[in-house]
């Protein structure tokens, strides 16, 4: 399922990758102060059109109850134009759990777009997915990612530590999450 998703919200839209958006995409993760954050790092065309392929893939396998990878690719409703991703999958470590990630391009930066987007996503996730609870690991560091979780209503719970060898990247980063039922009280309080 999620082969047919399409998210609105007020000036964005989520929808399926596909192979024709490998370039625009491709732009937007060449800059360093995108992937400074990120586990994959720099990638070049040829790495990314082999990802794409495969999150393309997933969207035909994922189910409600086992999600491969869902990642969205972020339009602006003005320009139909890819301004960055927005997903939901397995944590690296504890891949029982599912978190939410994001990413947008600089020049869309500071205007309130990733939180609309991860939004959007959230409610997906636990309206029309049926998710239990939505998980979120962030550096301590990466002060705007921070306040987008924040924004979603997540909770810090702990900071992920004593990982086993190979999931280094994720040591010391803070975790949050955020269960259907905390989330439905906080939406039937707005
Ligand atoms: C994280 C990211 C998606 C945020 O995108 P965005 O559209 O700018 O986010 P928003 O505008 O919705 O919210 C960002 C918030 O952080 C604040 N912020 C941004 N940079 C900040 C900084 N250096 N210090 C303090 N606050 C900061 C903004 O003011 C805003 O808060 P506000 O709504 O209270 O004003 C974007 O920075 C990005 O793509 N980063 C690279 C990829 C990444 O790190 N992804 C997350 C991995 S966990």
């Amino acid at each position: 399922m999620f082969s047919d998703c399409l998210i609105e919200t007020d000036r964005l839209i989520l929808r399926p990758f596909t192979m024709n958006d490998v370039s625009e995409f491709h732009e937007i993760i060449t800059r360093e102060e995108v992937v400074r954050y990120l586990a994959e790092g720099l990638i070049s065309l040829e790495e990314l059109r082999k990802i794409l392929e495969w999150l393309i893939d997933c969207y035909d396998r994922n189910s409600p109850r086992s999600i491969i990878k869902f990642t969205l690719a972020v339009t602006h409703k003005k320009t139909n134009k890819i301004i960055g991703w927005c997903g939901l999958g397995p944590l690296e470590f504890s891949p029982s759990e599912i978190e939410i990630y994001y990413g947008l391009s600089v020049d869309h930066w500071g205007r309130g777009l990733a939180t609309e987007a991860a939004k959007a996503l959230l409610d997906y996730g636990f309206s029309t997915i049926g998710l239990d609870t939505i998980v979120a690991v962030v550096k301590p560091d990466n002060v705007a990612s921070r306040k987008v979780i924040e924004k979603l209503g997540m909770k810090q719970t702990k900071v992920v530590e004593n990982l086993p060898p190979g999931s280094e990247f994720y040591e010391g980063m803070l975790y949050y999450s955020l269960d259907r039922t905390e989330y439905f009280a906080a939406v039937d309080k707005q």
